[in-house]
């Protein structure tokens, strides 16, 4: 297509003021059919085509202002990078690009200084599009309707989804952030305290109380990496796809691009507007977040009750029976439990709409919106609570290093002697139950039974068993990197320390 410029279709003589009066005449809804003198009967994107009026319910079916209108500000942006690009193709005069960058400042600042006109002034408007769309015209009068030129909604609602998760992603990165930080100051602050580790829920074999927070941190640090990689998928800009088929206007693609902070441009218009990949890829970030942040749950709910009495909750995260004085739930815990299963339908809703779809937009895909900004929502939410609760969380750290000191989490420790002292280790398992029972009949730990009675059981017993065995010798062995030997985790949380700070978080606005 010839990069001449096109005709204007500016009435000679109107001005902003006729216009808005013409667009508000067009804009009053269901009047008669419509005549030969009214080219367009409403102030739709659309509708030359139609003799009717959609159905009003339909119409309200279809809508999704509602939800979208929350992509306004990048609907903006996407709309000065649009409007710089039309002038070097001769779309726009410098002149047109000045006086509606200067509307579209005016209509951001508007959006932002009084949201109760989003409602009014957005009452009859279908989506964002056609939100801003109105706004411009209502500015500028008919140049408000240039600023489509070349350009369809199906390019700029994958643009705007695009920019929103990129700043999501960025938002709930930095809550991460704290998060983390929050358990490496607990697994600093808790070095000494040991615990008992467990499989299965069973007492297992002592560990740090620090190697337990790390546990949780590692999952999330993986998290931060996913959001990246996310944020990484979104990171290409479609605006040039058109409807499907490209932009022939020879619009500059990669200035667009770099002007709205996209690192690329998509590789081929009709992918761009059908793949929601990257949409997935951030849902599939947050349901790692939503999973891990449940057993971080699931843990401090356990740990919080009788039973185990290991943490003192804090009241500011708590709540209380209405029936029984004495109850304090762990409502904060069992509610981030909860809500991650939201988030796992929203990954599973968005598949299965996709799921089947054929190759271009679809309108379908206007159903990708309402739960990722759900879930977007929850899990910002989930993280700041479980950063509040844990930072005012107390450990028992009697308790804890009461149950890490049971000698029963040592046996493994009598193995490994044994197999120290050249006794196969399957064998020195078998001897070590045969000395636990031993224990159990006399009634005493195995720790105490007499070198007399651990030698009629394995000769290969020797003095140095005696007093060798320990909660601190037993974790103190544990000293492979990632292991729970002080110096282990003591290593574990400057490498953990270092990874955070090198990660950079994009500083993004709130989406
Ligand atoms: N509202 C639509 C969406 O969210 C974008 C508009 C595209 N509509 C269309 N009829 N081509 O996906």
């Amino acid at each position: 297509m010839p990069k001449s410029k096109p005709q204007s279709k500016r009435p000679a003589g109107a001005t902003a003021k006729s216009a808005r009066s013409a667009a508000s005449k067009l804009a009053t809804p269901k009047t008669a059919m419509p005549s030969s003198s009214t080219p367009r009967k409403d102030d739709r994107l659309w509708g030359g085509r139609f003799e009717r009026e959609p159905d009003a319910h339909f119409d309200q079916f279809q809508r999704s202002f509602s939800f979208d209108r929350r992509l306004l500000p990048y609907e903006i942006r996407v709309d000065r990078a649009w409007a710089k690009a039309l002038e070097p193709i001769g779309v726009f005069t410098a002149t047109e690009v000045r006086q509606t960058l200067a509307a579209l400042d005016k209509i951001s600042d508007r959006t932002k200084t009084d949201p109760a006109w989003i409602d009014s002034f957005g009452a009859n408007a279908e989506d964002v599009h056609h939100f801003v769309e109105k706004a411009l015209v209502e500015e500028l009068g008919p140049l408000g309707w240039k600023l489509h030129t070349g350009r369809s909604r199906n390019e700029l609602i994958a643009t705007d989804f695009r920019l929103f998760i990129k700043d999501a992603a960025a938002e709930i990165q930095h809550g991460l952030k704290n998060l983390l930080n929050t358990l490496l100051m607990q697994a600093k602050a808790k070095l000494g305290v040991p615990m008992a580790g467990m499989t299965h829920m069973q007492h297992a074999q002592p560990i740090l109380l620090s190697h337990f927070l790390l546990a949780h941190a590692e999952a999330f640090s993986r998290d931060l990496t996913r959001l990246q990689s996310a944020a990484a998928s979104a990171d290409a800009c479609p605006m040039g796809s058109g409807a499907l088929a490209g932009n022939s206007f020879g619009i500059d693609r990669n200035s667009i691009a770099r002007e709205l902070g996209f690192s690329k441009i998509t590789a081929n218009s009709l992918d761009a507007v059908s793949d929601r990949d990257f949409a997935l890829d951030y849902l599939f970030a947050l349901t790692g977040i939503a999973t891990h942040l449940s057993r971080l749950a699931e843990d401090f709910v356990l740990f919080s009750s009788q039973e185990f009495s290991y943490v003192i909750l804090p009241d500011e995260y708590s709540t209380g029976s209405s029936l029984m004085p004495q109850k304090k739930n762990p409502d904060s815990w069992e509610l981030i439990r909860g809500k991650s299963g939201r988030i796992t339908g929203a990954l599973v809703a968005l598949l299965t709409t996709l799921k089947g779809l054929p190759t271009s937009y679809q309108r379908d895909l206007q159903e990708d919106k309402e739960a990722l900004f759900a879930a977007h929502d929850q899990v910002d939410d989930m993280i700041l609570v479980a950063t509040g609760a844990l930072i005012g969380t107390t450990f028992r750290d009697d308790r804890l290093c009461c149950a890490a000191s049971n000698p029963l989490l040592f046996a493994t420790e009598g193995a490994d002697y044994l197999v120290h002292k050249g006794v196969p280790f399957r064998q020195a398992h078998d001897l070590i139950g045969k000395i636990l029972r031993e224990a159990e009949k006399q009634g005493i730990a195995w720790t105490q039974l007499s070198l007399e009675d651990l030698k009629k059981i394995s000769p290969s017993f020797e003095s140095d068993f005696i007093g060798g065995i320990s909660t601190e010798t037993a974790i103190a062995t544990k000293n492979v990197p990632g292991g729970t030997a002080p110096e282990s985790v003591r290593a574990a949380i400057t490498i953990l320390q270092n990874r955070l700070d090198q990660l950079t978080t994009q500083s993004g606005a709130k989406p």
